[in-house]
C-alpha cells in the first residue's frame, strides 16, 4: 500500500513556499464554467481534489487546457446538459459547487450528492434552502441533486448556520439571477472573498464578501478573466505548526499574513516567536511550548481545518490543554492514532482534553481524513523513531508535494509506492536511520 515513511527528530528549518488555496480553487474552477469565453486561472494547487473536479468539468463538455502545472484555461461555451457524476466526483466535497454554477448559468443542474472527508454529517440543507429562495425546484433523485428553475430571482436569505459551501453556492447562482440577493449570516472565510473577487473580475456585482452580509446584483452574462488564486491558509498553518512541533525555524512564503492571524496568535500565546513581513511569516520555536485552550469557529476564529494540527502540537506542550471542536461533530478520529504514539488525549463529545507529554514515539498510523492525516505527519516528524502513515490518498487531496516540501526543510519523509520500497530517497533515509 502507498504510504509515507517519516523519520522523526529533525527540527524543520528553512523556507517553504505555500501553494494556491485548494478550497478557493475548487469554487473558482467550478465558477469558471459560467462564462462562454476562456477564463484563465493561475496558482491552482496540484492536488487530487482539483484534478477530480477538472475531470468533472470536462465531462460535461467544457474545454479545459492545462498549459502549466498551476494554470488552467477553461471555456464553458460548449457545456451540454449532462449529469456531473462519476465515482470520484461522489467522493469530493467541491463537486457541489457545480450545482450553483450550472443553476446560475443554465437554470438547471444535475450533480451527484457530495462526499468529502467523513468529519460529521455535512448536510446540504442550507444550500437547498438558498437555491429554493432563488426560485429553483430541487429534488434528490438516485443520489443526484437535480435543480431546475424557469427563472432565478433575487431573494433575502438568512443562513441558519454559517456555511462556507452554502455561501459560495448561493453566491454563484445569485450572480446570474434577476435582481438583488442578500445573504445574511454569510461565511467570511478567505476563499469566500476570493470567489467573490473572481466572480467580480468576470463582471458579477457582489458587495460585502468578507462580512456577514453579502449583496449580489445578478447580471445576464459573465465574461473572460485572468485570475490568480490566493495562497492556502491551511497549508501555511500546517507548516507553521510542523515548525513549532519540531522546535524548528521556518519561514513560510507566498502567504497573506492577515489570513493567518488566529493561527499566529495561538502560536505566540504558547511560546513561539512569530515575525511577519508583507507576504511571509517566520516562526521560531526554541523551547517547549505551553498548554492553552482553543475552540474552532468560523473565520476569523480558529479554523476547524487546523484542529488536529493544534491538538498534535499541544500534545507535546507542558500542561493540560482543552481543544473544542465548534464546527463538525466527528473530527477527533485521529486521537486513537495519537495514543499509539504516546499522546495523552481523552475526548468527551466535542472536547479533547490533552495532557502534554515530553515526546511522541514513531508508530504505524492510519490517516482518517485530510487534515488529521497532515497532523499525523506532523506528529511523526516530531516523534522519536520511524512512523509509517497509511491512507495517504486523503493527504494528497489537499497538500501539494508534501514529502518534497518537508524534505526541503530538513525533515525526513518519503512516499513509498507499491512495490518500490527501494527508491533512492527511501534508501538514503534508511541508511541514515541504521
Ligand atoms: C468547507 O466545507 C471546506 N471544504 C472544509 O474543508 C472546511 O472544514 C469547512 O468549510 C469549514 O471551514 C471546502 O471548501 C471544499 P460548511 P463545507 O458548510 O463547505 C453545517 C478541508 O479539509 N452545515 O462551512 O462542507 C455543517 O455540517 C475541508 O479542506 C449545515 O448544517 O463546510 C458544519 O457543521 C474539510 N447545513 C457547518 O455547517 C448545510 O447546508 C459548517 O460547514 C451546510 C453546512
Amino acid at each position: 500500500m502507498e504510504h509515507y515513511i517519516v523519520q522523526g527528530g529533525n527540527p524543520l528549518s528553512g523556507e517553504v513556499e505555500i501553494s494556491g488555496a485548494k478550497n478557493a480553487a475548487l469554487a473558482i474552477l467550478a465558477a469558471s464554467i459560467m462564462a462562454d469565453e476562456t477564463v484563465i486561472i493561475e496558482n491552482v494547487p496540484d492536488v487530487s481534489d482539483i484534478r477530480v473536479l477538472v475531470e468533472a468539468i470536462q465531462s460535461i463538455g467544457a474545454v479545459v487546457e492545462h498549459p502549466d502545472r498551476h494554470i488552467y484555461h477553461i471555456n464553458g461555451a460548449l457545456i451540454r446538459d449532462l449529469p456531473v457524476d462519476n465515482e470520484l466526483v461522489r467522493r469530493i466535497r467541491g463537486s457541489y459547487y457545480m450545482i450553483g454554477a450550472l443553476l446560475g448559468k443554465y437554470k438547471r443542474a444535475q450533480v451527484a450528492l457530495p462526499g468529502g472527508c467523513a468529519i460529521g454529517l455535512r448536510p446540504i440543507d442550507q444550500h437547498i434552502k438558498g437555491f429554493r429562495a432563488l426560485g429553483a425546484k430541487i429534488r434528490l433523485e438516485n443520489g443526484m441533486v437535480v435543480a431546475e428553475a424557469e427563472n432565478l430571482h433575487g431573494a433575502h436569505i438568512y443562513m441558519d448556520v454559517v456555511s462556507v459551501g452554502a455561501t459560495i453556492n448561493i453566491m454563484m447562482a445569485a450572480s446570474m439571477a434577476r435582481g438583488t440577493t442578500i445573504i445574511e449570516n454569510a461565511a467570511k472565510e478567505p476563499h469566500v472573498v476570493d470567489l467573490a473577487n473572481f466572480l467580480g473580475s468576470m463582471g458579477a456585482k457582489i458587495k460585502g464578501a468578507g462580512t456577514d452580509v453579502i449583496r449580489i446584483h445578478g447580471v445576464e452574462h459573465l465574461h473572460k478573466t485572468d485570475y490568480v488564486i490566493i495562497p492556502d491558509q491551511i497549508e501555511a498553518g500546517t507548516y507553521m505548526f510542523a515548525a513549532a512541533a519540531t522546535r524548528g525555524d521556518v519561514t513560510i512564503t507566498n502567504i497573506i499574513p492577515k489570513h493567518m492571524e488566529s493561527i499566529s496568535a495561538k502560536l505566540s500565546e504558547i511560546g513561539c516567536e512569530i515575525k511577519e513581513s508583507d507576504d511571509a511569516i517566520r516562526i521560531v520555536a526554541s523551547r517547549r511550548l505551553q498548554a492553552t485552550n482553543v475552540k474552532t469557529l468560523p473565520y476569523p476564529g480558529f479554523p476547524t481545518d487546523m484542529q488536529p494540527q493544534i491538538a498534535v502540537l499541544l500534545g507535546l506542550s507542558s500542561g493540560t490543554s482543552i481543544v473544542t471542536e465548534g464546527i463538525f461533530e466527528n473530527r477527533f478520529k485521529y486521537v486513537d492514532e495519537m495514543t499509539k504514539m504516546g499522546a495523552h488525549i481523552t475526548v468527551e463529545s466535542s472536547t479533547a482534553i490533552i495532557d502534554g507529554v515530553q515526546s511522541y514515539s514513531g508508530a504505524s498510523l492510519y490517516a482518517p481524513d485530510l487534515r488529521a492525516g497532515a497532523a499525523l505527519v506532523m506528529a511523526a516528524l516530531a516523534a522519536n523513531g520511524i512512523s509509517r502513515i497509511y491512507n495517504i490518498h486523503y493527504i494528497e487531496r489537499g497538500y501539494e508535494d508534501f514529502p518534497d516540501k518537508i524534505r526541503s526543510l530538513g525533515g525526513e519523509m518519503v512516499k513509498v509506492n507499491d512495490g518500490a520500497e527501494d527508491s533512492d530517497a527511501m534508501r538514503r533515509m534508511m541508511l541514515k536511520v541504521i
